[in-house]
């Protein structure tokens, strides 16, 4: 068994975007912040109504994958292409923006905690163009497994290898493989699982604390921070006096140059400024396929 090293932490930013939405973006906050093919991870997590209400109206996507979590509130999204949904708390929407998505994400209450993810996946260049299609998976279709240890994890996206059998996620076959796993440990908790080397992975650390690595070699992790992992074979980590709620991904590299801008996430600049016209000029979406 070869432990993978933590390489580097990321301590997430406050920031804001779409219309005035507070979050916090460990990946994706410069364009050093990333680990192929992830290029962003936003955590939202208010009980001010100030802070969410305005949403994010109508936006494009294109060239890479979003994927929403939702801990708790609602998230209403409409798409141009008719597609209307509701995230209830513990929902994901997988969204395969490729060719070209026009839509809106706006929370759906005037009070009450909103609280969840948003994490952006790259797609190879082959796929940036293809049409564009999303998935939605209720709380009940994810499934949970319960750890030796005395911990939960929801496998909300890949295969996570447990001690005697492997469990299938919500969401497989997306063009990068990723593994995508909440886990809440309890308090002292060790949590070890495979992780094959030909992948990146990282976890983002959303309640408590954790040290993960090699006993006797451990980084800590606290709350709102982002570690990527060096190479190896497993993940193992153990989760702080408090227990530790954690996000675990990992997937194959697309390693291929990333030209990004906002919303556009292309090879090349002139693919870039490419859709940047198409947004312009209203073709954005007619180009997939
Ligand atoms: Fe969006």
């Amino acid at each position: 068994m070869n432990i993978r090293p933590v390489k580097r932490v990321i301590s997430a930013l406050e920031t804001s975007d779409g219309a005035g939405v507070r979050l916090r973006r460990s990946l994706g906050q410069s364009q050093w912040a990333r680990l192929d093919p992830f290029l962003l991870l936003d955590e939202f997590n208010s009980d001010d109504p100030d802070d969410y209400i305005g949403g994010f109206p109508s936006h494009p996507h294109r060239g890479f994958e979003t994927v929403t979590y939702m801990l708790a509130g609602r998230m209403l999204h409409e798409d141009h292409m008719g597609n209307r949904g509701e995230l209830e708390p513990g929902a994901v929407q997988w969204m395969t923006a490729a060719g070209g998505i026009i839509h809106s994400e706006m929370p759906q209450q005037q009070d009450g905690l909103l609280r969840g993810f948003q994490l952006w996946v790259n797609l190879p260049g082959s796929l940036k163009m293809a049409p564009a299609s999303y998935r939605d998976i209720k709380p009940d279709d994810i499934p949970q497994v319960r750890l030796s240890g005395g911990g939960m994890a929801k496998i909300i996206a890949g295969h996570f290898e447990g001690q005697n059998k492997q469990t299938v996620g919500a969401v497989t076959g997306n063009a990068t493989a990723v593994d995508f796993f909440d886990l809440k440990l309890v308090p002292g908790e060790v949590f070890i699982c495979a992780v094959a080397s030909d992948r990146n992975a990282f976890f983002y650390v959303y309640d408590g604390q954790a040290n993960s690595g090699e006993p006797g070699q451990l980084t800590g992790v606290d709350r709102w921070q982002a570690a990527l992992l060096g190479a190896g074979d497993h993940w193992r980590v153990e989760a702080g006096g408090q227990g530790a709620g954690i996000l675990f991904l990992s997937a194959i590299p697309t390693g291929e140059p990333v030209a990004q801008q906002g919303p556009f996430v292309m090879n090349t600049r002139e693919e870039v400024e490419q859709a940047m016209r198409d947004y312009r000029d209203g073709t954005l979406t007619a180009h997939a396929g």
